[in-house]
């Protein structure tokens, strides 16, 4: 017994170094997988007597679920898309073009900026997994609606449309979020890319603190591109560091190198990880907010987080961001964040939190950070 507590401490505090701790860790993640299929599948059933809807949380004993047109949508089929790919199984992949086509109405929405979120996970995984025509016509349509958000004085694409009240050309509302809609525009090439080039650059310039945290809102002048405000919406204070924000400009940048092989992109995705990795706690799955003294853990920015440094180690070849990330799956996989099959409304990870400080959506499972944690496994098991 002590020598498994031993184990595990050292697992803990040191990584997984070695094919020992790797393959272990590989194990784990394929079980944790077999989880995820088995409670996607269940969730596909629940879903198929909800017509026009999608997964998005489980709340006091109730799945809660969402219209195509909640930036959550397309996490759940693209979740079933990634277990296509990793197990192979025909019913699975039936389940992800069923509810991908339950987005194909997004394809003309231009009142979002998560366009990317929903489409690309949903149609971008449907069409690199099968190279039908008919899922690359709606990405592409999705990034023209995009595009009409993107404005040249700014260098931005407009996150939120209501900000607020007063002078609303004074509030060009960018969040941090929005680095992960250009991995769409990236793909589609062209106009479309130069307009993600600007987003990313412009973000770099103005969304950054000296310390390579971020700030979650900067708002700017519509008129004139001059930046007029930095606050948060979703973390603790304005000056703070939302967690899920950071891992969203992880992400966000890594992707912008793998799209464009800028080294711009690549050192500040380095900038960024360089920033949190020493602010996580022991399981390396960080609190809701880095800088928040109320405590709930955030299994989705951990998620994100730990899919983003695999792909940055790939990049860097730097170890600590792949013992980084080991640290993080070999948590999400434990008793503390994976729940039981049948259990968790179907969801993959409990203890996500949505809006803290709104007190929506606290300690629950996520779809996002179920898609983020089986992408992150299934990266790692390819590595
Ligand atoms: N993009 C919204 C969120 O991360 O909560």
């Amino acid at each position: 017994m002590k020598k498994i507590l031993l184990t595990l401490v050292v697992i803990g505090t040191l990584g997984l170094a070695g094919c020992g701790g790797r393959c272990a860790l590989k194990k784990e993640l394929k079980q944790a997988l077999a989880v995820a299929v088995e409670q996607e599948k269940a969730q596909a059933v629940r879903m198929e007597g909800i017509e026009g809807k999608l997964p998005q949380t489980y709340e006091k004993g109730e799945v809660r679920v969402a219209s195509p047109y909640n930036w959550i949508s397309g996490f759940f089929p693209g979740a079933l898309w990634l277990l296509y790919e990793y197990t192979g199984d025909e019913q699975l992949r039936t389940y992800a073009d069923e509810f991908t086509r339950r987005l194909e109405v997004l394809k003309d929405h231009t009142g979002t900026h998560d366009l990317g979120f929903m489409v690309f996970c949903s149609y971008g995984n449907a069409y690199r997994l099968t190279g039908d025509p008919y899922y690359k016509s709606i990405i592409e349509q999705a990034a023209a609606s995009l595009a009409t958000r993107f404005n040249p004085t700014v260098g931005c694409i407009r996150s939120w449309n209501t900000g607020r009240k007063e002078n609303p050309e004074l509030d060009f509302m960018v969040i941090i979020d929005n680095m992960m809609n250009l991995e769409m525009l990236e793909w589609c090439g062209g106009k479309y890319a130069d307009i993600a080039r600007r987003h990313a650059d412009t973000t770099i310039k103005n969304h950054f603190r000296e310390d390579n945290s971020s700030y979650h809102v900067v708002a700017y002048n519509e008129l004139t591109g001059e930046v007029t405000d930095r606050r948060t919406a979703q973390g603790r204070s304005d000056d703070s560091a939302w967690s899920r924000g950071q891992s969203w400009g992880l992400y966000g940048y890594t992707m912008m190198y793998r799209m464009t092989q800028d080294k711009k992109y690549l050192d500040q995705a380095v900038k960024i990880a360089d920033y949190l990795i020493p602010r996580l706690p022991e399981d390396a799955i960080p609190n809701w907010d880095y800088d928040a003294a109320e405590q709930s853990k955030d299994s989705s920015a951990g998620a994100i987080m730990a899919s983003a440094l695999i792909e940055l180690y790939g990049f860097t070849q730097n170890e600590t961001y792949l013992a980084t990330a080991e640290r993080q799956l070999h948590s999400l996989c434990s008793d503390a964040y994976l729940a039981p099959v049948g259990e968790n409304g179907n969801f993959v990870l409990m203890h996500g939190v949505g809006h803290y400080m709104a007190g929506s959506e606290v300690d629950v499972p996520l779809s996002y950070g179920d898609y983020y944690f089986i992408e992150a496994a299934m990266r790692y098991l390819a590595l």
